[in-house]
């Protein structure tokens, strides 16, 4: 008998058939599952603590999985998938974990009965684009110039969060920021609302949450280099560099031979000569107001003291860009270059202020300049609660971004997924053969949202979405909008709750939803490449510990050990 052929490593671990597919289809209910009481109005909060040991408050479905370590490829593809939710539209990362989960665990019974996963795969995905045709129909167009409709809806997807205990404070600073990063051109695109880059939210610790505000400008954790520069400047001429002011260390290692003092002092001079004439290149613009992104050595710092201007050193190319943008001035790369057009003037105030223990520079733009761009200031005592309002208002910036550039809303509270469901159950009928039973199994899918936010509001599941299905299918064209009252554990139309959602939000969860599950009920086989981990855990651990202990302070959040105060 010949001896057996390896073609895989011996460490390799396989997986194949049935037993990969049901491994997977188990590795996305477990993820479903533990987010599944983080949906909806009453929800729960999660506190997960990551790898540096710092603790995230939060129960923003991203959030919460990205933090957590999982070691099944299918949880990480899952993982994945909220993920790509927040990038593409920024909310409902929770919704399409939970719905993917679901949508697995209905394949489950018809693996077992071997239909084929390409059969269940093909009517998927035909469910899949009845369900976004039937979203369409029944989108509702919303009028975005009109300011209180538009609070309606970011604060239904406030509604959810931790930070609607503060009212409407963070709906309007929403509001406010992308209509400031919209400006007046009403036909933005998204590419020119692009919030990451002109929108940067900063925490100034101490304080009161309630005294968060939107400031059309730029602010900046620094103070100016020399104490003697001036700390307020009123309508300032702002020059933006992105070089070094300093004189130049030459890139390979030169040796100069000085045989008498002369010659040193010669040297030391010429060093100088090259800074001064830096400085008078800038002066010769007179700014009031030079940031630059790299260093300023004091010599620099003496001579542009001398000539009244206020400077700041080594920015973040992010926020040169954002103070190019308001105030109008161009980022240069050599003084010499620089030229009068290129000196920014929509800037009204330059102020360097103390809070707590750090200085801060505000620099505002005239208010009748339409200048795009905004940092949002966030007030709080709590780093684990300054954390979290970001994170929400994130969510909330992402929806009024969303509304901007498509305003079609649909109803939210379930409501939108019930009368899918109603629609693609009345579509079922005309499908025929082995191919209908899968397809049901989207419509009956869909109820997991309204299930669980009824299960997490405490109320009687059963009983209310047999009476949410009964009230669709009595009248589908008017009953449409019936949803769960998250609230008060009841059934509600959305048009009296005002709970509606950008349609974006919700056409792109079913989208991901149903593509990640199509996808995974592909694999019929899962090879890990690496070798078994399982002894190799104990000591990442380990090393983890260690690190933690050789750099204190290095904790990204909160610190470890932190209670949660806020909870009360
Ligand atoms: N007052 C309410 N009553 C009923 N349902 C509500 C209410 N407010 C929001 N919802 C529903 O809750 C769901 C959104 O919940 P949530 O914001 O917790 O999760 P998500 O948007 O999926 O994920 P995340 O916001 O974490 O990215 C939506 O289906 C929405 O329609
Ligand atoms: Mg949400």
């Amino acid at each position: 008998m010949s001896a057996p052929v390896l073609v895989l490593n011996t460490t390799a671990k396989r997986e194949t058939g049935r037993e990969a597919q049901l491994g997977n289809i188990g590795a996305a209910k477990t993820l479903a599952d533990v987010i599944r009481t983080c949906l909806g109005p009453k929800s729960m909060l999660k506190m997960v603590l990551d790898a540096m040991g710092g603790v995230a408050l939060t129960n923003d479905g991203n959030a919460i999985l990205r933090e957590i370590d999982v070691e099944h490829p299918a949880a990480k593809s899952m993982i994945e998938l909220s993920r790509a939710q927040d990038e593409s539209v920024g909310d409902g990362t929770t919704s399409v974990v939970i719905l993917c989960g679901e949508m697995m665990q209905l394949a489950e019974p018809l693996l077992t009965r071997d239909v084929h996963p390409t059969v269940i795969i093909s009517a998927y995905t035909r469910a899949l684009r009845d369900a976004i045709a039937a979203l369409e129909k029944f989108a509702v167009k919303l009028d975005i110039s009109n300011r209180e409709e538009m609070m309606k809806v970011i604060r239904a997807c406030l509604g959810t969060k931790f930070v609607s205990q503060y009212g409407d404070l963070m709906v309007g600073i929403a509001l406010d920021a992308v209509n400031i990063v919209r400006g007046k051109n009403p036909d933005a695109t998204a590419a020119e609302i692009d919030l990451k880059k002109y929108a940067r939210v900063d925490k100034l610790p101490g304080g009161d949450v309630s005294e968060s505000h939107v400031f059309h400008g730029v602010v900046l954790n620094k103070d100016v280099t020399h104490a003697k520069m001036r700390r307020r400047i009123e309508n300032p001429r702002i020059v933006l560099l992105d070089c070094n002011l300093e004189y130049k260390k030459t890139e390979s290692q030169t040796n100069v031979e000085c045989n008498t003092e002369a010659d040193f002092e010669k040297l030391l001079k010429a060093e100088e000569r090259e800074i001064e004439q830096m400085c008078a290149e800038i002066l010769r613009v007179k700014p009031d107001v030079v940031c630059t992104e790299k260093g300023l050595s004091d010599l620099a710092q003496h001579y542009l003291m001398k000539g009244g201007v206020t400077a700041l050193r080594r920015l973040r190319k992010t926020d040169n860009n954002r103070l190019a943008r308001i105030s109008g001035a161009t980022i240069v790369h050599r003084p010499e270059e620089l030229q009068e057009s290129d000196v920014g003037t929509l800037c009204d105030l330059f102020e360097v202020k103390k809070i707590a223990d750090d200085y801060w520079t505000f620099i505002s733009s005239k208010p009748e300049a339409d200048t795009r761009a905004c940092t949002i200031v966030l007030r709080g005592a709590n780093k684990d609660v300054m954390n979290e309002v970001e994170r929400n208002l994130w969510d909330a910036m992402n929806v009024a971004r969303n509304i901007v550039l498509d305003p079609r809303l649909v109803p939210g509270g379930g409501a939108s997924e019930m009368a899918v469901s109603y629609e693609l159950n009345r579509l079922s009928k005309s499908i025929e053969g082995v191919r209908q039973t899968p397809y049901r199994n989207v419509a009956l899918a869909m109820e997991v949202i309204p299930r669980t936010l009824v299960q997490n509001c405490g109320a009687d599941v059963v009983r209310l979405i047999t009476e949410l299905r009964a009230k669709h299918a009595q009248d589908p064209a008017k009953n449409w909008s019936w949803g769960v009252d998250g609230i008060r554990g009841c059934m509600a139309d959305m048009y009296d709750t005002g709970v509606w959602e950008p349609l974006v939000v919700k056409s792109q969860t079913f989208k991901s939803a149903i593509e990640a599950a199509c996808m995974l009920l592909r694999v019929d086989d899962i090879l890990s490449g690496a070798s078994k981990r399982s002894n190799e855990q104990q000591p990442t651990a380990k090393a983890m510990e260690d690190s933690e202990l050789s750099e204190p302070g290095m904790g990204m959040g909160g610190m470890p050990g932190m209670g949660m105060p806020m909870m009360g």
